[in-house]
């Protein structure tokens, strides 16, 4: 069964593509590479056994969509192509809105102009805000604070109006909490362009001296030691839900919400502990202040995800730290720019 895969190449869609192979799907890749490297692919089949047909297109490319659908029998899309980074949203929000909600649009009326209407949808965790409560259930109140949030929020937005209008379609929107690691053998992983945002591949870079220290933003919120809590999720984990979700929508039709996170929050000083006791490697930190826009806690409610996709996250932290360590500690400089 061929599953199209927007944004295949990147940090989720790699790990994802070895998940659907693994499930007995063919995934085909349609990606711009503008924040990826097409070596994945050798790699993904490095893992696999197959290489994964890739489109080298931009989603809002009409024609190179309808080549696609034609020439394959998509039985459904995972749509994880993006951009993702919060302050170069605030930057060039034109951009973000333009590529984000404009490729969607155009995604998804290439899908029902080719009579595929399954769709699985990156979401974030971001579009519940600042939360009120944490654990987070999906009925909490949405609200995003920067323009790549709302460029998720529209869209999730935008893909109701469309199953409302429309029964043929079915629609799984997947909030992600934290995704870190990498697939155990450490040939595919994480490769951000320059200093990283997120905190795991960050200690990661200090742990090979590509960084020199940790800055811990802010020691004094409202968490047991004072930093920041996330749910952090094994990419293997959050991959699989993809998996779980397309399967969501083999027959039903309509639109369905998921948290993908474990339901456990750890902090940031939590974090570093526990990679220093996975990699043996010691990450200095400074105690900084707080980023703009940050929340104290944030963690999700996972149980509508079990209850109705069967879903669960299984890998534990240790798992997630050895597995980041193996990408980076493999891969000090990312994927190689030409042939490995
Ligand atoms: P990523 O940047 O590694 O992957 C996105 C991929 O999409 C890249 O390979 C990029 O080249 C491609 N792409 C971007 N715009 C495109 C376009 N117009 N046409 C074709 N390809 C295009 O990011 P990721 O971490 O794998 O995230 C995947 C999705 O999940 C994104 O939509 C992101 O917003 C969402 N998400 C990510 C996180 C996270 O922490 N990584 C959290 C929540 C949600
Ligand atoms: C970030 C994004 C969010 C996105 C999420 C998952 C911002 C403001 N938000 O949030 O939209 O959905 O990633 O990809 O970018 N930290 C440090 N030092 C660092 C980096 C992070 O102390 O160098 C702390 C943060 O303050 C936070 C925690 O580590 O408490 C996790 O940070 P990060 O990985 O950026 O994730 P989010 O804050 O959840």
């Amino acid at each position: 069964m061929e599953i199209l895969v927007t944004g295949g190449a990147g940090f989720i869609g790699s790990h994802t593509l070895i998940a659907l192979i693994h499930a007995g799907y063919t995934p085909i890749v349609i990606d711009n590479l503008c924040n990826a490297n097409p070596i994945v692919l050798d790699r993904v089949a490095e893992i696999t056994g197959v290489r994964p047909r890739l489109y080298e297109k931009d989603i809002r490319d009409r024609g190179a969509l309808r080549t696609i659908f034609e020439e394959h029998t998509i039985e459904a899309v995972i749509h994880f192509a993006g951009l993702k980074a919060v302050g170069e949203s605030t930057e060039i929000p034109l951009e973000y809105y333009q590529n984000n909600v404009t490729g969607t649009l155009v995604l998804c009326e290439e899908m029902r102009r080719a009579g595929v209407f399954r769709l699985v949808f990156s979401s974030s965790a971001t579009v519940y805000g600042d939360p009120e409560t944490v654990p987070i259930p999906e009925t909490a109140r949405t609200t995003a604070t920067n323009p790549y949030g709302r460029s998720k929020l529209f869209i999730e937005e935008i893909l109701r109006d469309l199953v409302a209008s429309d029964d043929r379609w079915g629609v799984v929107l997947l909030r992600y909490f934290n995704p870190v690691g990498a697939h155990p053998s450490g040939r595919i992983g994480e490769d951000p362009k320059g200093i990283p945002n997120n905190l795991l591949p960050y200690i990661t870079q200090v742990a090979v001296g590509k960084l020199k220290e940790l800055a811990v933003f802010g020691d004094d919120y409202e968490t047991a030691d004072g930093t920041g809590v996330r749910d952090y999720i094994h990419i293997l984990d959050l991959a699989d839900g993809h998996v779980k979700a397309l399967k969501r929508v083999d027959s039903d039709k309509g639109v369905f919400t998921y948290n993908l996170g474990t339901g456990t929050g750890y902090s940031v000083l939590e974090m570093v502990k526990a990679f220093e006791e996975a990699s043996g490697a010691r990450i200095p930190y400074r105690i900084a202040p707080r980023r703009p826009g940050d929340i104290a806690a944030c963690f999700a409610h996972p149980e509508r995800a079990r209850k109705e996709m069967g879903w669960e996250a299984v890998r534990g932290l240790q798992e997630m730290m050895r597995d980041a360590w193996a990408w980076q500690s493999q891969n000090p400089d990312g994927y190689p720019e030409s042939s490995d």
